[in-house]
Order: structure tokens, then sequence, then C-alpha cells
């Protein structure tokens, strides 16, 4: 991707995700030759920093988090003269004069055209001030370079918030200055989905109401919510990662082919998916929608805290760490296919993936081999780990008879010989750079999506008795999740060998 000189400004650059993520990405651009010529990183925060600090905390993220960690010394070296820190009162707007000042001496040392990236990596509360106070400094105007911000989730707290949040980024940027990040649309797996249906012939002319009984997306994980307990206690699955990067994904899975591969014919496509989710009825929110709580267990020798024992989570808390959902698309292709989503944190194993289920042959001429049951085929979309595609078809037991056993035809990245696959904020951070906003999300798609799930969140806060379920650290979730599944033997899929080594 061709990129012009510029330079990323990173508020709130003292933190976790500067330090483990976006320095990181931006070092691996640099090493595989992406950055313009002229570049110039500036870490902006209130922790006191010299460069010479900064830096070297830098150079830890890298050596940790790179894919290059094991660069040369001064490779790293090189790329770090580059990067630059200043410490102000984010949330004074007077000290954003430092902020043009530092911008104007780095744009004549590195001759950055005044193209600018502005990346929030803050709490929430500082998106609509940090755009304020840019365009106090009259950095946000494109009249001499580009200038672009980038947010990241949570894109408000609930459909009015989100409203609200759009309604005061625009007011300092126009809708596309603003790159919204969804990590997941970032990864490679992800974006593969739209060549897996749109560069293939064999594919597409099943994908549809006709040939597909279900799909499934989960993204579990087996983690807990680790030192977040204070974020996520006020957040909850759905919010964390339904409301964005499963409702995206499922996006990816259902839009219809766009004309051309561009930002506005994808995203088009897209938001005519988010329009046409079926909103969620009171009998869908009582019998369709289910979440959970983690609980304290033993898993092998091992013991795990329940949710409510996690540091900075409420005693009482009633948040869900476990959220899944069968929801429906009104639209021609897919009418009447159920949509299972579902997520959750202490699972036993971690795997995203999509479970295109396909309908089974019109009769069920061959018998099930001993000890497996009759499964129908499945295309699997594994986002990660162990990336990669896999068909699940049905083949002849060898010998005599005709019995009929399950077998994969699969396909795993790492038996790529070049299997190289950067990571999300690698591609999102250069996509930025390149000024292509095509996997970012827009203002209307994030409004659309949390209206989607508002009735859900309205349900779970107002109604006493809607259920929370508690379910012991290391299973799938609760049971009554089971139950949404629609057909005597369909289940959820429990792809739980071979995956994650740090599973429970
Ligand atoms: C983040 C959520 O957006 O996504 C986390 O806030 C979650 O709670 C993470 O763990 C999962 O991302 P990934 O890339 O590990 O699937």
């Amino acid at each position: 991707k061709k990129t012009i000189n510029q330079a990323l400004v990173i508020f709130g650059a003292s933190g976790d995700l500067t330090y483990r993520k976006l320095i990181p990405a931006v070092f691996d651009l640099f090493m595989n030759d992406s950055l313009p010529e002229g570049y110039a990183i500036l870490g902006v925060s209130r922790t006191e920093f010299s460069n010479k600090q900064f830096r070297k905390r830098m150079k830890e993220g890298i050596r940790q988090f790179a894919h290059y960690k094991e660069a040369e010394e001064k490779k790293i070296d090189s790329f770090l003269s580059s990067v630059f820190y200043l410490s102000i009162d984010t949330a004074k707007g007077e000290e954003y004069i430092y902020v043009k000042k530092k911008l104007s001496e780095l744009n004549k040392k590195f001759n950055l055209g005044h193209n600018y990236i502005f990346y929030l990596s803050t709490p929430p509360s500082l998106y609509p001030i940090i755009p304020k106070f840019l365009y106090g400094q009259g950095l946000t105007l494109q009249q001499k370079g580009f200038r672009r911000i980038i947010i990241e989730k949570p894109f408000g707290h609930d459909l009015s918030s989100a409203i609200e949040l759009n309604k005061q980024l625009q007011e300092f940027f126009q809708e596309d200055q603003i790159y919204r990040i969804d990590h997941y649309l970032g990864k490679e797996t992800v974006q593969n989905m739209l060549v897996t249906r749109f560069a293939n012939g064999i594919y597409e002319p099943l994908w549809n109401r006709n040939y597909i009984q279900h799909v499934e997306i989960t993204a579990a994980e087996s983690v807990g919510v680790e030192d977040r307990g204070g974020y996520y206690d006020g957040s909850g699955a759905l919010r964390d990662m339904i409301q964005n990067h499963l409702l995206q994904v499922l996006s990816l899975v259902a839009m219809e082919p766009p004309n051309k591969i561009t930002p506005e014919e994808i995203r088009y496509e897209k938001m005519k998916v988010f329009r046409s989710l079926r909103p969620l009825s009171k009998t869908d929110l009582k019998k369709n929608v289910i979440r959970g709580q983690y609980t304290e267990a033993t898993v092998r020798g091992k013991h795990y805290k329940g949710y409510r024992e996690e540091s900075n989570v409420k005693p009482d808390s009633r948040t869900e760490t476990y959220a899944a959902m069968k929801i429906f698309i009104d639209n021609w292709r897919w009418e009447g296919v159920p949509f299972y989503i579902r997520t959750g944190k202490r699972l036993p194993t971690q795997v995203s993936e999509v479970v295109i289920h396909f309908r089974p042959s019109p009769q069920r001429l061959f018998k099930a081999a001993e000890g497996t049951v009759h499964s129908d085929n499945q295309l699997i979309l594994r986002i990660q780990p162990d990336e990669g595609i896999l068909l699940k078809t049905g083949m002849k037991v060898p010998g005599s008879g005709y019995e009929v056993k399950s077998v994969n035809m699969d396909f795993h990245y790492s038996d790529l010989n070049d299997h190289y696959i950067p990571s999300a904020y690698e591609r999102l951070i250069l996509d930025c750079m390149a000024g292509d906003n095509m996997l970012f999300m827009q203002g209307a798609a994030a409004e659309v999506t949390w209206k989607f799930v508002q009735p859900i969140l309205d349900y779970w806060e107002n109604d006493k008795d809607a259920p929370l379920h508690g379910y012991p650290a290391g299973s799938w979730g609760p049971d009554v999740a089971d139950d949404l599944v629609e057909g005597k033997e369909n289940t959820w899929r429990y792809p739980c060998k071979n995956l994650a080594e740090d599973g429970i």
C-alpha cells in the first residue's frame, strides 16, 4: 500500500495499548518497508517521560510483542529515532498549543506535508474532548495536508450515547476523516471471508436459505476478565464482543456480493445486513437470548475464581460474561435461517470461528459409522487460532457395507510457505495511513448495531425476572444455551480438541 509522509500522534501513549500493540505494529510496518520515507510518531500523555525514557519503554514493547521482536538493535534504534514524546494534560485545552508546536517542528524536520493521524488510545471519556481541543488549534482542518482520527471501541455505551458520540466527533471532523477501529476487521481470516465467498464459484450458489440450515458464530475465550474488571463490569459480553466484533463478522458472512471491492460498496452492503436484522420481540428476548456469568471451579487440579470474586467487580454484579442468541436476517437470501451467536470468557478454550451448516441430503441412505453421529456438511471458517478453512464431508467407511463417516478437507494458514499474517493493528494502521477506510466502522453502522442490541440491554437491566445463569469456569456456558439450537440432532459445535494449549 502506498503511503505519503505523515505523523502518527498517539494520545494515551503511556498506556498499555501503545506499548503492547500500537508501537510493535508500527515497528512491523517499518520492518516490512511499509512506512513512508518521512514519518514521525508522537506519543502524547500526562505521564512525564523524556524522549529517551519513552523510547526505552517502546523498545521493551517491541522486543516482547512485535512480529520482528528479534530484529537487530540498530534497526530498532533507527525506527525509534523518529519516535517522540510530549507530556500534556489532555483534558486542558490550553495545553494543545504544545501539540501544535511539536507537530510543526516535526513537520519541518521530516517533511511531513502537514499530514497527521490522531490516534485516541485513551479512555472513551476523552473522545469528544480531544477533537474539540485539536480543532481549537486548527489541527483538524485539512487545508495543507490530511487530518485523520482513529478511535477504538466502545463507540458509546448504548444507542443514545453512540448517537451523541457521533454528533460530537462530527462537529470537528468530517465522517470520512474518522476511522473507527474494530480490530476483528483487521484480522486476515475475517477479510478472507470475502475472498472465500466471492472469489470461488462453488460456494456462492449454495450460500442462501435453500442450502444453508443455520449459521454459528462463536468467539470463545479461556481467559477471564484478567485485570480489566473495572471496565468489563460496566460493559459485559454483549457490549464488549457482540455489538461490534461478532455483528461485523455476521455482516461479512451474510452480505450480498458487492459491485466492486471499494470501501463504499462494501460498507453499503454491510449496512443492508444490519438494517435487515429482525428486531427482537419480547418473546425473542425471553426465549432466544441467554446470558451467563462464570462461577468458581476447579478444573484438572487448577482453581479458577468466579467472576464476582475478580478484582474491581461488584460482589453482586449481574454483568454477563457469556451471551448467546438466535437471530434472523429478514431479507431474500436469509429468510428463516437462524444465526446463532455466542461468546464468553472462561470457556474451555480460545476459538473464534464461523460454521456454515448445510442442509442434509434429502434422504439418509447410509447409516452413520458406529460411534459417530450423522453429521451434515459444515464449512468452518476458523478465525483464530489455527487459522484456516475446513469442510466436513461424508465418506464411505472402507470395507464391506455402506457406512458413512464425516471427514475433514482442510486448509491451514500454517501450511503456506510464507504465512506471515500481519496483526490486526498493523493492517489497520497501514490502511488509515493510506486513507483506505474499508475495514473501519462507519458511524451509521455503529448506531444501527446499537439499535439492534438495545432491547436486550433494556431487558437485562430493567426486568428483574430476566435470568442470569451461572456456569462453572471451564465449561461451555449455561446448559440452557443448548436449547437455543433448533432441530433434534443439532447442537453448537464444541471445538475443543487440538486447539489452544492454554485452554482450561
Ligand atoms: C476486545 C474485548 O475487543 O476483544 C476483549 O474488549 C476480548 O474483552 C478481545 O478479549 C478479544 O479479541 P481477540 O482478538 O483476542 O479475539
